[in-house]
């Protein structure tokens, strides 16, 4: 039985993840947090799928072993690659985001949607075959932008040639004139102040807002909403624990304290 008092486990490469673990964070702060920054495999963007297999599966292992109650996968890469390999391996509750975003997306009023995202996303058309799911008659236009997240991690997102680049992604994209662009990548809202100097910013949606709230609904509906006043947020990183916390500072505003994760130490700890 899954209990409410247990933690809730949110995953990413690097600090992509933060864009939707500060929104659920904002809207449910009674919860305990653990946040696993997997710097030490980033980018995850390019890696094929029995990589990202791998991977994948080891964090869940490790939150399987930290007994959480639910498994928030901020990540649009393994949703997309790995989500539909590893389902039904756990007995925790698992939020992949764009199956839980893409419903919201079919549901409203749009035929040309755009979408950025990883190599490893765009390449599985991910986006494009949840969202057909819902609604078939919508065009669905996709980009892969190589180069975004490292501009996110390295907080580099002023130097002109990145400018260029992010200016040349969008071009490419907007071709196809779409009514929307989903920010199909967790990193990516992260660039939304560069995006909207060339475009007007409502242009955008981040998937983080909708996932969160269907996340929410979904543990009011099985009763796992942890009924304590204040939670606990706990971050690992699989390395480099100092950029981490410098660079989480430009976009979260709460302290996260990232902590070096050593399985071995952890578990012969607890
Ligand atoms: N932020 C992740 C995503 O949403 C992974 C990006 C990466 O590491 O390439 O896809």
């Amino acid at each position: 039985m899954i209990e409410k008092n247990k933690s809730i486990g949110i995953y990413d490469s690097g600090l992509g993840g933060l864009s939707v673990f500060k929104e659920l964070f904002n809207k449910l702060k009674n919860e305990n947090y653990i946040y696993f920054g997997d710097t030490k495999n980033l980018p995850y963007g390019d890696k094929k799928e029995d990589e990202l297999l791998k991977i994948a599966t080891n964090i869940f292992n490790i939150f399987e072993r930290m007994n959480v109650k639910a498994v928030v996968m901020a990540c649009n890469t393994t949703s997309a690659v790995v989500y539909d390999k590893i389902k039904d391996r756990y007995n925790f509750k698992i939020y992949p985001i764009i199956q839980n975003f893409a419903k919201y997306i079919a549901s409203q009023n749009y035929d040309r949607i755009g979408v950025f995202a990883t190599h490893s996303t765009i390449k599985s058309h991910a986006y494009i075959k949840y969202i057909k799911l819902y609604k078939n008659d919508i065009n669905i236009f996709e980009h892969a932008c190589p180069n975004w997240v490292k501009i996110v991690e390295e907080n580099s997102f002023n130097d002109e040639i990145n400018q260029n680049l992010i200016k040349k992604d969008l071009e490419e994209l907007l071709k196809f004139k779409p009514q929307k662009i989903i920010l199909g990548c967790t990193h990516y809202p992260f660039l939304l102040d560069n995006l909207s100097k060339y475009v007007q910013r409502d242009i955008f949606i981040d998937p983080a807002k909708c996932f969160v709230n269907e996340i929410i609904n979904d543990l009011t509906k099985c009763d796992l909403i942890n009924e304590q006043e204040k939670g606990e947020i706990t971050c690992y990183v699989s390395s480099s624990p100092k950029s981490f916390s410098k660079n989480s500072k430009i976009f979260v505003d709460f302290d996260i304290t990232p902590k070096l994760f050593n399985e071995q130490e952890y578990f012969v700890k607890i």
